[in-house]
């Protein structure tokens, strides 16, 4: 599948752009020129104060597995009655697609600018990737799932006590085709201020 989505303009691309599906994805994914553009367009967001408040951890090759691993052995300590099917689909999580990249938020007190705003620059990071991935014909999926949200799993990323995982973007070349949902009438969402 060469073309996942419209990437004949900027706008025709913001118009269709839909994720793929961590589930349906495989090899190949971004080579390393186009790993090195995804991660330059990412960082290209608004940003209040210039503080990068945001870092990136790649996942990739035996590294998936070894995570997957200590993924596995985490949710076992977490589900100690769950089977092996349960075991095994954590185990291989990050195995689904050739490149994941979590993007930590690395948001800090800071005397000026909000935490707030430093946690929606990184959100804004993570759509950036998506964009500049899915420009590149890459299939992409922005994921959290309980990996972002556990203790020992941020421990086993190296996060920083007040560093979260902002999304696990998922990277890689889908194997069904892309399914859209339906989008919302911006219009029902938009009200004009009238004092
Ligand atoms: C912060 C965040 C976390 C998400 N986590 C998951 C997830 O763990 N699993 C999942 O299936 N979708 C997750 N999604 C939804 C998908 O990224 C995506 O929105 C959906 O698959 C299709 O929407 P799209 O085609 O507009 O991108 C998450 C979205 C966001 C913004």
């Amino acid at each position: 599948m060469s073309q996942l989505n419209d990437t004949s303009s900027i706008l025709a691309l913001l118009h269709t752009r839909k994720s793929a599906s961590a589930k349906a994805m495989g090899e190949p994914g971004p080579g390393p020129d186009q790993l090195a553009e995804i991660l330059r367009c990412a960082v290209r967001v608004p940003d209040h104060g210039k503080l990068n408040p945001w870092r990136f951890i790649v996942f990739e090759g035996s590294a998936r597995e070894r995570f997957g691993a200590a993924l596995r052995a985490r949710w076992q300590e977490l589900h100690p009655d769950h089977g092996e099917s349960a075991l095994s689909f954590v185990q291989g999580m990050l195995l689904r697609a050739p490149t994941v990249i979590a993007v930590v938020s690395t948001a800090a007190d800071h005397p000026k600018i909000p935490v707030w705003e430093q946690v929606l620059s990184a959100g804004a990071v993570c759509q950036n990737m998506l964009l500049a991935a899915t420009a590149l014909g890459i299939g992409c999926q922005w994921n959290t799932d309980w990996i972002a949200y556990d203790t020992e799993v941020a421990k086993l990323m190296g996060l920083a006590r007040h560093e979260k995982v902002a999304g696990l973007i998922y990277l890689g070349t889908p194997s069904a085709p892309l399914e859209d949902r339906p989008r919302p009438d911006p219009l029902a969402l938009t009200t004009r201020w009238t004092g």
